[in-house]
């Protein structure tokens, strides 16, 4: 819960600091005042979400317009979605550019770009198979039910009876199922009844794990946060012993949030399976992938499972950009935009120290605290 509430406060101190007025308002911007948007979103729109009334009009990078023209920094990137920056160029020419050549082929048939970026996935992170997604809940549900079948097929639990053990203190999405594994009353209050079979431990506890395992034919589910020295590897050792399935939700720490591609190196683990979404899209279309070896991803068949966009992935092969020219690599790129927001980070976020010191728990190693999407 203190995750969740992290980023808002952050971005709301920062809101604070920065927003004077640092030039004219780009063009194109809308002409609507903020809080004219504000009212007629709080009028028309579900209240499923309690914003900071900062109201995004344009953005580069990682600056942000608001209708005013007043600049901010964004410190947020869409809980990680845009972790390579607003409207990245190459990823804008390619989306534009693939856009325009072929816009969706569903699955059921083959289409260019798929097994391209299929291919450049896995040698990326060294798994056999991906099944691609488009929400991260769906990422998350999709490795659940792998792990299901798995289960079911590989470790022959008898039927039903496949137990999923989550860790309190993460965060898994907003479908029932992901739900199923919080432990925030805030999330589940008033959606019951949650999904049978789950089974709760504390983030950190190898003891009660162990004891769980002990006791049942389980698959465990591990979202990484900031772990305790030692329990990834911990988790990995006993999933190992009880023949149970480790699923990494990386799809906020994955893709060097945490300096490395996945949080897990860190430790030098391998889970089972892992989950990716959020910056895979390059924030321009929701893409979440679920990898796996073959052993496990070949328990589903033809028709078990799926989703008709799944194949949005023949713009993501180009938008994440390794395969076809990297844009990932484009240090002298990063190194200029740094450039650019050093100043202001000088002039006006170092005075946030003892703020930034409550919101925002960083490790020497680049580690992080996750926020709620
Ligand atoms: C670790 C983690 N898993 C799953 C999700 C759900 O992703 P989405 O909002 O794309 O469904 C999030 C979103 O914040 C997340 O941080």
């Amino acid at each position: 819960m203190a995750a969740r509430r992290t980023a808002p406060r952050l971005l709301n101190t920062l809101c604070r600091v920065s927003s004077r007025r640092f030039g004219a308002l780009p063009e194109g911007s809308t002409s609507s005042s903020s809080q004219h948007l504000i009212n007629i979103e709080y009028e028309c729109s579900a209240h499923n979400y309690h914003p900071i009334p900062v109201v995004f009009s344009q953005a580069k990078g990682s600056s942000i317009w608001d209708p005013e023209g007043n600049k901010y920094l964004d410190f947020l990137s869409a809980y990680s979605a845009v972790n390579q920056g607003h409207c990245h160029p190459k990823i804008m020419k390619a989306l534009v550019q693939q856009a325009e050549r072929l816009t969706l082929s569903s699955r059921a048939f083959y289409n260019d770009r798929f097994p391209v970026f299929a291919e450049c996935l896995t040698s990326m992170f060294r798994y056999d198979m991906v099944l691609p997604m488009n929400t991260g809940a769906e990422g998350v549900e999709t490795a659940l039910k792998l792990a299901r079948k798995w289960g079911y097929e590989k470790k022959k639990i008898p039927k039903d009876e496949a137990i999923i053990v989550s860790c309190c203190g993460c965060f898994h999405g907003r479908t029932l199922a992901a739900i199923s594994m919080s432990c925030d009353n805030e999330a589940t209050h008033g959606f019951g009844p949650l999904l049978p079979g789950h089974l709760k431990v504390d983030f950190g506890d190898e003891a009660s794990l162990e004891k769980i395992f002990k006791g049942h034919d389980s698959i465990i589910c591990c979202q990484v946060i900031i772990p305790p020295d030692g329990y990834l590897k911990a988790v990995r050792d006993l999933c190992s012993k009880f023949n149970v399935l480790m699923i990494a939700d990386e799809i906020q720490s994955g893709l060097a949030r945490s300096g490395r591609m996945l949080a897990c190196d860190w430790e030098e683990v391998r889970p089972d399976i892992v989950i990716l979404g959020k910056a895979l899209g390059g924030g321009v279309i929701p893409v979440s992938a679920v990898l796996a070896d073959k052993d496990i991803m070949l328990c589903i068949h033809p028709g078990e499972h799926g989703r008709v966009k799944g194949d949005q992935i023949n713009r993501v092969n180009q938008v994440y950009g390794r395969c076809d020219g990297p844009c990932g690599d484009d240090a002298e790129e990063a190194e200029r935009e740094l450039d650019g927001i050093g100043s202001v980070y000088e002039n006006d976020v170092v005075f946030l120290d003892a703020q930034l010191e409550q919101c925002v728990r960083e490790f020497g190693n680049g580690r992080f605290e996750l926020t709620e999407g």
